[in-house]
């Protein structure tokens, strides 16, 4: 079994505005997203080990613990350092969990904007990763020397999909589910020419279909996504749509809510 990291939601709130889905007027339902986020968790329970770290108050994105950092080798992990100060205050908590957890624990350089797992992706041989609105080009390099693999650059264009987590997700090791319109024509070329993909149509994409979480093949994905769904199923998988609304509005879903720690 996979194992993840997750964050209960008690703290989760929506106190500023650093992407183009938050917007102060437009408050998530608190007790709507406790069920939402425990719907997720139950299903994720049951095909992978779920690790929890605890939340703080002064954290209210810190449930997205894709922006932890990302695993790097055996229990070694690469720090987020994040672009925003409202989400800085989320490292020295992640670093403690990992630290508490055995984990050999490495930071990117104070200028260096790197946002975990939220930006990059394993996929097989290889990992993919955003750069432009919140990790920058710099943290890429560095991360492939950590990981000792190579790693395809990928530049968004489109402030809604920040993350690269919001406009791609890996099927499998072939496999590329995303959404073209988020990257620019040379990313897009770099992501045709490596993998085979399906490609997530804007109304799904806006309701989030590409932050998807897959193990094996079983793929949890925010409600309201039935194209995507329908190829995925006519490839075999099992798909399980997770009502998400209420962390959208603060620019997150599935994936977002979910790290990898072991695969
Ligand atoms: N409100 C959070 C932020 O703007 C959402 C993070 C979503 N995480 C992700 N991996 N896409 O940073």
């Amino acid at each position: 079994m996979p194992r993840v990291l997750m964050c209960p939601p008690d703290h989760y709130a929506l106190r500023y505005e650093i992407n183009a889905w938050m917007h102060l007027e437009n408050q998530p339902d608190l007790a709507l997203a406790r069920q939402q986020w425990q719907r997720l968790y139950e299903h994720v329970r049951r095909i992978a080990q779920v690790e929890l770290v605890s939340p703080a108050p002064e954290c209210p994105d810190m449930v997205f613990t894709a922006n932890a950092g990302l695993i790097v080798g055996d229990r070694e992990v690469l720090l987020s350092r994040f672009r925003h100060p409202e989400r800085r205050v989320e490292e020295p908590h992640f670093r403690r969990w990992f630290e508490e957890h055995g984990y050999t624990v490495y930071t990117m350089p104070e200028d260096c904007p790197f946002e975990g797992e939220g930006d990059i992706l394993y996929a097989g041989e290889r990992y993919l990763a955003g750069y432009r609105k919140r990790t920058e080009i710099c943290a890429h390099r560095l991360a492939s020397e950590y990981l000792k693999h190579e790693v395809l650059s990928l530049e968004l264009v489109d402030d809604r999909w920040y993350h690269l987590d919001t406009a791609l997700f890996v099927l499998d090791e072939r496999t590329v589910v995303y959404y073209p319109g988020a990257f620019d024509l040379y990313a897009r070329r770099v992501i045709e020419e490596h993998f085979d993909t399906l490609h997530v149509v804007e109304e799904e994409a806006l309701r989030f279909a590409c932050n998807s979480v897959v193990i094996d093949h079983t793929v949890l994905m925010p409600a309201g996504c039935p194209l995507i769904t329908a190829l995925l199923e006519r490839r075999g998988y099992r798909v399980i749509p997770v009502p998400m609304s209420e962390f959208i509005k603060s620019g997150g879903a599935c994936k977002c809510l979910v790290m990898f720690l072991e695969r």
